[in-house]
């Protein structure tokens, strides 16, 4: 049995493997409307989620399976003091397998401890959140077709934003790639991302607080929300929230291919006149979650067509 609490769980050649039979979901998902047929997903949300948690769901229904859980801690009996380990050792006795967001760092890593079925890190604090990276990894080899040779420019929070951790974690195993890191020196990454990940591995970066001077570069732009949640002071949140809008006007020196991705929900930090712009691809990321999710499941529960 396996788990998934980090993105390298997955090695690079598993991880091409999983982008593969997603895209082929992408392309013919009735063909695999029954693969899960009589198995549940149990979706274990402490914190608040729109697309992770429906589009889990939609996954799993969409595999011919059905889903069950909560959506808050408050709705569980966590908020009469049950620990996760008591929680996933009872859920390991409704369901086949389960998704866990959690404002802990490393709850879904002590729930996979105790767990008798496959646990999905759906995203805990400010650490990982590895369905997102496949979401992304997935959004990024459909529309440039490969995950190679690129300038990837991660803009906003990314010091709090797991999913920028994730998503670092997970390119530097790709040949080429090269990021630009845009942020205000308060909410840039982590040293641990600058020194284990990126100094170690040689991978080309720069640390920038403007995003219009590097526009040009970018093959990617991955822009982030500066996260309320993750702030212990009001101020130091207002004076850090508008500090990036990409509007047309910052979009207009961009390259003609660069893609804007955003893990969503955004606030104001893509101004809605972008949507339009054809180069705008977050909304199809999140289609691309379900995809990438069905795979995802099917992979972990060993699940194939044949069957
Ligand atoms: N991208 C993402 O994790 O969105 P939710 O918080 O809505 O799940």
């Amino acid at each position: 049995m396996r788990h998934l609490l980090s993105p390298l769980d997955f090695s690079v050649e598993e991880t091409n493997r999983l982008l593969i039979l997603a895209k082929d979901i992408s392309e013919n998902p009735k063909k695999y409307s029954k693969c899960c047929l009589g198995k549940k997903l149990a979706t274990l949300f402490y914190e608040p989620s729109t697309r992770t948690r429906l589009s889990f769901e939609a996954a799993m229904l969409n595999l011919g399976g059905s889903v069950l859980g909560f959506s808050s801690a408050d709705s569980s009996s966590a908020a009469k003091g049950e620990s996760v380990s008591d929680t996933i050792r009872v859920i390991s006795c409704y369901a086949d397998i389960c998704a866990m967001r959690h404002p802990k760092e490393g709850a879904p890593l002590v729930a996979s401890t105790k767990s008798s079925i496959p646990v999905i890190n759906a995203g805990d604090g400010g650490h990982q959140h590895p369905t997102q990276t496949l979401t992304d990894l997935l959004t990024i080899y459909c529309l440039k077709g490969h995950l190679e040779n690129m300038t990837i420019g991660l803009c906003g929070d990314l010091k709090f934003g797991r999913t920028v951790h994730s998503l670092i974690n997970s390119l530097v195993r790709y040949a080429g790639i090269k990021f630009v890191l845009i942020s205000p020196k308060e909410l840039c990454v982590p040293d641990y991302i600058r020194e284990d990940v990126l100094d170690k591995n040689n991978i080309p970066y720069k640390e920038v607080e403007k995003l219009e001077d590097v526009m040009g570069e970018l093959d990617i732009l991955y822009m982030t929300r500066v996260q309320k949640e993750r702030f212990f002071n009001e101020d130091d949140y207002l004076r850090m929230k508008d500090f990036y809008i990409l509007d047309k006007n910052k979009m207009s020196l961009a390259k003609d291919d660069m893609i804007v991705l955003h893990p969503l929900p955004r606030v104001n930090e893509i101004s809605v006149e972008v949507d339009d712009d054809p180069r705008a691809a977050y909304f199809k990321q999140a289609q691309y979650g379900v995809y990438v999710r069905m795979a995802l499941i099917m992979t972990l529960l060993e699940v194939t067509l044949d069957e």
